[in-house]
């Protein structure tokens, strides 16, 4: 099915992300200072960019593993169902954990998830997003760590997609429909 027109107006540089970045994983780092091995789970497919950045910002030793869990689909409107469509590979019991989103709408994504890794009795777990939109929230959750708080807009770019376009923006922008 094809789209309504739209155009993207930008909202986030990505120069802008690059610093905040760098602020984010000053405070994961001391948080996990004590950490032998951080095991960073991202969450599919979003945050692969955001993931990519923060690992090589990091500077600790670190595992990547990924989990996907069901999104909207080609609309704009989220589902309370989640679905676990694929799995960690690997264990988190007594491990050390930072889930990584891209953005917190409802919040019933990562309160799902969130709620499946704590089942598995990590030794410490933490969550970052790159993105949070606190007046959509329905689940009574939050990132740990939030790169920016953003109005209700629909957004892409950044690893983030409208209908699987644009994640290879370099910017968050937001989605304008022009029809
Ligand atoms: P939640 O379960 O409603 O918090 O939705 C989380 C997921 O919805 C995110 O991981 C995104 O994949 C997707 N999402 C939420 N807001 C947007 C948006 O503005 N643009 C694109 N995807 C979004
Ligand atoms: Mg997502």
């Amino acid at each position: 099915m094809s789209q309504p027109a739209y155009v993207i107006d930008k909202m986030i540089s990505a120069k802008s992300i690059a610093a905040r970045i760098e602020e984010l994983c000053d405070d994961i780092r001391q948080e996990f200072a004590d950490t032998e091995k951080l095991i960073v789970v991202g969450l599919l497919r979003g945050s692969f960019v955001f993931i990519a950045d923060l690992v090589r910002e990091l500077d600790m030793p670190v595992e990547v593993d990924f989990l996907e869990a069901s999104s909207y689909g080609d609309s704009t409107e989220s589902s309370r169902e989640v679905r676990i469509l694929k799995d960690l590979r690997g264990e988190i019991h007594d491990r050390d954990v930072l889930v990584v989103e891209d953005i917190v709408d409802t919040g019933h994504t990562l309160s799902h998830v969130a709620h499946l890794l704590e089942s598995r009795s990590p030794r410490k777990m933490k969550t970052i997003a790159l993105l949070d939109k606190p007046s959509r929230r329905e689940a009574d959750i939050r990132a740990d760590w939030i790169g920016f708080e953003i109005p209700d807009e629909f957004v892409v770019g950044y690893g983030i997609d409208y209908a699987q376009r644009n994640r290879n923006l370099p910017y968050i922008g937001k989605v304008r429909f022009t029809e």
